[in-house]
């Protein structure tokens, strides 16, 4: 059989035969297709890159139709359910492999000596009015990291590159944390590192005076388990946007920060929060069915279902799920569950929701849980941000070190005016 697509221009009855690899075509063997030497050349046009492949990537699988998802071939279940570090998940996606006890520990401990910011990244916070918002002031913080670590712009250095993953990885959770005590008009904790990823985050939110929080260990298990799950989720907006930004040789806190803004939107990672917003709207469960129905005239979105990928049950969406049930039984029921429960009733019989094969994605229950353990909700795009950018990292990486890539820019098919005179003002 031979792997080459056989194309006739009609236009000019040409015949072009044009190789397949990986059940794809390249888009730049269409440029060869033109009408006459002054023709640029044939382009494909794909708005939202529905059905465009950007990059060859090892990192991360999605089978949207049958709902898998694995990190390096492991799957995501087995991954929430064998691993009690998110340390070790990181390792996994960064070096491909699952890390051997000494890679573990030496991971972890090099992790450990990055966790503290700089006290001017302190002062730079405290700048920040006091209502505003936690994940503008993360934003803000990770690109600010760039002024403070110049070396940064060194991406072809294999050493400073690694530097500055050990770096993000370890103060996202602190920026995240003073992001939210500064919101609260509390005192900065610093990272204690003899506590877990997870533990040392719950305590730089939540400690009172000089007592430790010590966190309930399902509720700190819980928490491994969403960073686990919100790791990577291959060529999503805000990793796209990591490598788009990236691609410019830009350094990584610059892009990490691009990619961070692109994950605060509402269709991405803010739905999480809009979820939450939602099921108060909402308020009781009497009134799902009407809400059901406003959505199925177009009047918003059911937020936390659909997904450009999987047109199947979001693997992620259940663990979670069951999460949600082991997190309740310490932090009590919230009311809030009812609704979402009878919303994803509804909805997984409404025919307006299964022919579209809308089903509900990672950020439908995630809220619940964050709710319970008691983060507030403009908080819970900061709570993805920080696993997912062990995923930036990892996509970012990949793509600095792939000699295929050049700096992305896409074409557009031009539908403005054509070259025409100026009118002087008197004239308009
Ligand atoms: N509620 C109601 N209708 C929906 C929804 C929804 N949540 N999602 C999609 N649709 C409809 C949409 O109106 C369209 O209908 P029609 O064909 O009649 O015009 C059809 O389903 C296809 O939708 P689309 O907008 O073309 O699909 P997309 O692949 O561009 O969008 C999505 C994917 C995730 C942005 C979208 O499903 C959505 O807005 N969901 C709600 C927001 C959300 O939960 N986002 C989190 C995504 S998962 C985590 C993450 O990425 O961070």
């Amino acid at each position: 059989m031979a792997e080459t697509l056989t194309i006739t221009d009609n236009r000019t009855g040409k015949k072009y035969e044009i190789p397949i690899a990986f059940n794809s075509i390249k888009a730049l063997d269409l440029r060869q297709i033109k009408t006459g030497e002054a023709d640029f050349g044939l382009m494909s046009y794909d708005p939202a890159f529905m059905n465009t492949a950007s990059v060859k990537s090892r990192i991360t699988y999605i089978d949207g139709d049958k709902g898998i998802l694995r990190y390096r071939g492991y799957p995501i279940e087995h991954l929430a359910e064998h691993s009690t570090s998110f340390l070790e998940v990181a390792y996994l996606l960064l070096k491909g492999e699952l890390p051997t006890k000494k890679q573990r520990d030496d991971w972890r401990n090099t992790i450990r000596t990055h966790t503290f910011v700089h006290e001017n990244v302190k002062k730079l916070m405290e700048a920040f009015p006091y209502d505003a918002h936690p994940m503008g002031m993360f934003i803000s913080t990770i690109a600010a990291l760039t002024t403070f670590y110049p070396e940064a712009k060194n991406i072809f250095d294999q050493g400073v590159r690694q530097r500055q993953i050990y770096r993000l990885i370890a103060k996202v959770p602190t920026i995240a944390a003073f992001s939210y005590r500064h919101s609260k008009g509390m005192p900065y904790v610093h990272p204690d590192n003899s506590l877990t990823y997870a533990g040392n985050f719950l305590n730089m939110m939540f400690q009172m005076g000089s007592s430790h929080h010590e966190p309930h260990p399902v509720l700190e298990h819980a928490l491994t388990v969403l960073f686990i799950l919100h790791a990577d989720h291959e060529q999503n907006c805000s990793a796209n946007a990591m490598r788009g930004v990236g691609s410019s040789h830009v350094d990584p806190y610059s892009a990490c920060a691009a990619a961070a803004a692109a994950l605060w939107g509402p269709l991405h990672g803010g739905a999480n929060e809009a979820v939450l917003r939602m099921l108060d709207q909402i308020g009781t469960i009497d009134k799902v069915s009407a809400f059901i129905k406003e959505v199925k005239t177009g009047k918003g979105r059911l937020m936390g279902f659909g997904h450009r990928v999987y047109k199947n049950y979001d693997p992620r969406a259940k663990v979670i799920k069951k999460l949600a049930y082991e997190v309740f039984e310490i932090t009590g029921k919230s009311p809030k569950l009812e609704i979402a429960l009878e919303l994803e009733r509804i909805a997984l019989e409404d025919d307006y929701f299964v022919t579209r094969k809308l089903y509900p994605n990672v950020d439908f229950y995630s809220g619940l849980i964050y709710q319970a353990m008691g983060f507030s909700m403009d908080f819970f795009p900061v709570l993805f941000a920080i696993p997912r950018t062990v995923g930036w990292l990892a996509q970012w990486e990949e793509h600095v070190l792939d000699s295929e890539q050049k700096i992305a820019r896409p074409r557009q098919i031009f539908l403005g005016e054509a070259e025409r005179p100026w009118i002087p003002i008197e004239k308009r």
